[in-house]
């Protein structure tokens, strides 16, 4: 089942976050803001989530985790299924590293494509792919 997260979801994203990526990427704080901002909304669905931040037809992927016990079942897959089905939203975006093979991997089996690269975009030096699925 895939619901949306209410601010008392914070733990549990918190926690999904801080195994997935083995260190969460985002301070609790940014959680927060989301969780609480009526443009974003982040979905949950057994050991993992999607945050999407919605603006008039447009949405931005802004955080994707699966707790690796329960990584490579279809989790992130039927978590974005269900998100792909909102209303009013005509293109999805998102980034990720050039050095992230699986999320890559996993956006192309969801029909995102890629439109710009951005080099050196992270800290650590790697480069952000940009990708994009338009729904017709
Ligand atoms: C990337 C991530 C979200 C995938 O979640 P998941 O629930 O395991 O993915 P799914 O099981 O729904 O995978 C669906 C498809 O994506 C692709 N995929 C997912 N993980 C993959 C991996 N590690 N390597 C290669 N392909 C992968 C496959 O095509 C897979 O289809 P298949 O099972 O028929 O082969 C998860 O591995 C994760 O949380 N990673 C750490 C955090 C991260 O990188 N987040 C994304 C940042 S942009």
């Amino acid at each position: 089942m895939i619901r949306r997260a209410t601010t008392e979801d914070i733990d549990l994203i918190w926690h999904i976050a801080d195994a997935a990526f083995g260190s969460s990427p985002w301070p609790k704080s940014v959680f927060e803001h989301d969780l609480a901002s009526p443009r974003t909304a982040y979905f949950i669905g057994d050991g993992g989530f999607v945050g999407v931040t919605t603006i008039l037809d447009e949405a931005e992927i802004v955080s994707v985790a699966v707790h690796p016990d329960y990584q490579k079942q279809g989790v992130a897959q039927n978590i974005f299924k269900h998100i792909f089905n909102m209303k009013q939203v005509t293109r999805f975006l998102l980034e990720v590293s050039a050095q992230n093979g699986g999320a890559q991997a996993l956006y192309r089996k969801l029909g995102f494509t890629e439109y710009y690269r951005r080099e050196k975009y992270y800290r650590n030096g790697d480069d952000a792919i940009m990708m994009e699925k338009k729904i017709d």
